[in-house]
């Protein structure tokens, strides 16, 4: 499995609705206009990379829809349209399957009503998928993606988010074929045993949301403990603010939906 190496990736623009997303605590309405420069400094990482990149246009009905990853999870060789199990959210799924039929030739979908499922509790690695149970996936959303990816010879392995925490991938994201980077309080659940983990920094758990991207690591800037780890380890960081997508618990992984439709 391609789990970081990437042909293309769908984006979405923020709306003017954003003020009113979702979030767990309320730290302050986001500025659109930071949001969208910052929004603007992430397509063009990863256009950098010799991706094509798919900007749609915002959907003022949907105030979260800037975080397009939570409708889909795209395989190599289909994608899933999810069941978000945030009722505001829902919607955005069915919005964003016909951008998906437009660029694979089978697109699947979580149908059972009790089903609910998020791509931000998805990690896709080489060997397998992994899903965390969260406030917003549920045992029957997991069981119906295991049997929908099966198709495609992919096993899923369910695992839990940390109470309080968003999404599975708030705490971790893939840096390679065998690394994770991780926040200690995830990675202590032993969910990653067999990976080699690097643990973000004390302190800058917020910054365990980034993605591998090509050559690539596309993290949100003011985590410098972190970056340097990273850097160190020999990966090549881009650094993009993210202090208004933050508000919304929104990071990097969010922010794009990621694949290479074989
Ligand atoms: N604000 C992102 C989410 O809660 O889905």
């Amino acid at each position: 499995m391609r789990s970081f190496t990437f042909t293309h990736a769908i984006t979405r623009k923020p709306s003017a609705s954003i003020v009113a997303g979702l979030r767990a605590v309320d730290t302050g309405a986001p500025s659109l206009g930071l949001m969208i420069q910052h929004h603007a400094d992430y397509i063009a990482a990863l256009r950098s990379t010799g991706a094509t990149v798919v900007e749609l246009e915002a959907l003022e009905a949907f105030p979260d829809s800037v975080f397009v990853e939570d409708t889909a999870l795209c395989l190599p060789e289909g994608a899933v349209v999810m069941r978000p199990g945030a009722p505001s959210r829902l919607g955005e799924a069915a919005v964003m399957a016909p951008h998906l039929q437009a660029l694979y030739k089978t697109v699947l979908h979580i149908e059972n009503p009790d089903s609910f499922i998020e791509g931000g509790d998805i990690l896709t690695t080489e060997t397998e998928i992994l899903v965390g149970r969260s406030a917003r996936t549920n045992a029957s959303g997991i069981a119906e993606l295991a049997a929908r990816v099966a198709l495609w010879d992919h096993k899923v392995r369910e695992v839990f988010t940390p109470p309080g925490v968003l999404h599975f991938k708030t705490d971790c994201s893939l840096l390679d074929g065998e690394t994770i980077l991780s926040t200690e309080r995830l990675a202590a659940s032993g969910c990653f045993d067999g990976y080699r983990v690097i643990h973000v920094a004390e302190g800058e758990e917020a910054c365990a949301n980034t993605i591998r991207f090509n050559d690539l690591v596309v993290m949100p800037a003011g985590f410098p403990r972190t970056r340097d780890t990273l850097d160190q380890a020999g990966y090549k960081v881009v650094e993009i603010g993210n202090s208004e997508c933050a508000k919304l618990d929104g990071g990097m992984s969010c922010l794009s939906l990621r694949f290479s439709p074989s």
